[in-house]
């Protein structure tokens, strides 16, 4: 009988990733998947620090597996990722029936530490060094990235993938969490990353994005030779079957004129780019320590969208952080009305224990405060986004094909061969249409009949591709 896993992932692209490399270590050591925790033996949580609630999601769940334990003591629990390197021996505190606790710099360790459970040897816990707890070289050993090891069956579909090309952060901006808790910047050696975009690309991956916290800060260096991002995405661009690539996230200093020619001159990496701006206050961005001004901002846009007319830029916004006066979310909601994103991810900042804002600013604008110009600034976002669709209207457009969309998987109805299918644009936009299974993981025209801000609706093209019939 081989084990059965249960494990559920909150968080970004690289906890996604992360829980892939986890799954298929797992299951080389005999464990099979399956779909709830009631059926698992072990259940493992793959978790986020960025916010509170995203703790507090977690600890909830932990919460509801205290009875589930105590009926059956064998059942192993875990909690891996950033919130395991943040919280450490405190998730035992708070819920000591959980067996195992990893940081991201760890999860090599996993199939042995849960070795070591079964045998009877205890709670587990192993996590990487603090940042301040080493010499440099000591803390980048202690995160580890085991990339290899890869699994379709836990990718979003086995068309896309995600590869790491540089694990850790070094920019500290003063309300994020994550250079803590997954240690210093670290780009991967090209020869690496190009091996495994060809053996995704063997096994049938279509799309590869690369990760990276900032990931247009990847450098190599490595006998006199440097390579960019600008010099992978060229490398990569060789690998046959690859149709795109995507690269997220950028880090709005560190988007050089190579990368962005890059884009331009190659036709498969998608003309869209993720590049948070955070502010458009300059005292707020400067409290940020984000390392440039709204005007830098502004300028590095208008040289994206100089080079790349055609470009998708989207962005990332923290409203009510330390301090922010209505003046300063007016100039963010100018940010935003004029540099016509084509969606914004808008959060209300939450103090993150140990992170430079928690100890040097209060925490100062009110929760209904943060409330509404979170919605004011969505609100503006989406008017532009929809207005930016529109025009999409009565045009065709190429979509990767992922699956049955949510509607289709809802209903149960997609045994039979017609049912609505969802894809994605070269420029990230989502599009809707009715197809058929064969379809999926194909490259489509679909001509656009209808939008709303989130959301292309079209149908396939069918060409006529038999004789010629000509009537005189
Ligand atoms: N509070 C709110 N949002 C945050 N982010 C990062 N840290 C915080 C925080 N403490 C947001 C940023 C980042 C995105 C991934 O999460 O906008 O770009
Ligand atoms: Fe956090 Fe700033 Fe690094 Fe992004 S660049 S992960 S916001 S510290």
């Amino acid at each position: 009988m081989p084990k059965r896993l249960y494990i559920e992932t909150v968080g970004c692209q690289m906890n996604m990733l992360d829980s892939e490399l986890v799954v298929a270590s797992l299951r080389k050591a005999g464990y099979a998947l399956v779909d709830s925790p009631a059926k698992a033996d072990t259940i493992l949580f793959n978790t986020c620090s960025v916010r509170q609630h995203a703790e507090d999601k977690i600890y909830s769940a932990l919460g509801r597996l205290k009875h589930a334990k105590k009926h059956n003591p064998n059942k192993i629990i875990g909690v891996l990722g950033c919130m395991a390197q943040k919280d450490q021996k405190q998730i035992f505190e708070r819920a000591p029936y959980v067996d195992l606790v990893v940081g991201p710099g760890q999860l090599h360790q996993i199939p042995s530490l849960l070795a070591r459970i079964e045998q009877g040897d205890g709670q587990q816990l192993e996590v990487s060094l603090d940042r301040k707890a080493a010499s440099r070289e000591e803390i980048e050993r202690s995160f580890e990235s085991y990339d290899p090891l890869r699994d379709p069956a836990m990718r979003p579909t086995p068309f896309q993938a995600f590869v790491r090309i540089m694990i850790g952060c070094d920019k500290f901006c003063t309300y994020c969490i994550v250079p803590s808790v997954r240690g210093p910047e670290q780009s991967r050696a090209p020869e690496e990353i190009i091996a495994e975009a060809r053996q995704l690309a063997d096994e049938g991956c279509r799309e590869i994005t690369l990760l990276g916290q900032t990931v247009n800060s990847y450098k190599y260096s490595s006998g006199g030779v440097t390579t960019r991002l600008s010099d992978l995405l060229e490398r990569l661009h060789e690998i046959e079957g690859i149709a795109r690539l995507k690269f997220v996230t950028n880090y709005p200093k560190d988007m050089s004129d190579d990368l962005i020619l890059a884009i331009r001159d190659l036709p498969k990496v998608s003309r869209y780019l993720h590049v948070p701006a955070q502010s458009g206050s300059n005292r707020m961005l400067s409290r940020m320590k984000r390392g440039y001004t709204v005007e830098d901002y502004r300028e590095m846009l208008a040289r994206v969208r100089a080079t790349i007319p055609d470009v998708a830029v989207t962005s990332d916004f923290i409203v009510g952080f330390c301090g922010e006066t209505e003046d300063d979310f007016q100039e963010t909601v100018d940010l935003v009305g004029e540099s016509r994103f084509k969606n914004s991810f808008i959060f209300k900042y939450s103090e993150r224990p140990g992170t430079k804002s928690a100890q040097l600013f209060p925490d100062d604008v009110p929760e209904d405060v943060k409330r509404r110009r979170n919605n004011e600034l969505l609100a503006v976002q989406n008017a532009i986004s929809e207005e930016d669709n529109l025009p999409l209207v009565g045009r065709e457009v190429e979509v990767l094909v992922e699956g049955p969309s949510k509607n289709a998987a809802r209903r149960h109805d997609h045994d039979g061969e017609q049912l609505q299918l969802v894809g994605r644009t070269h420029c990230d936009r989502i599009v809707v249409f009715d197809g058929n299974r064969r379809q999926i993981g194909q490259l489509l025209p679909i001509a656009v009949y209808d939008a709303n801000a989130f959301t292309l609706f079209g149908s396939v093209v069918t060409r006529h591709v038999g004789p010629e019939v000509y009537s005189l």
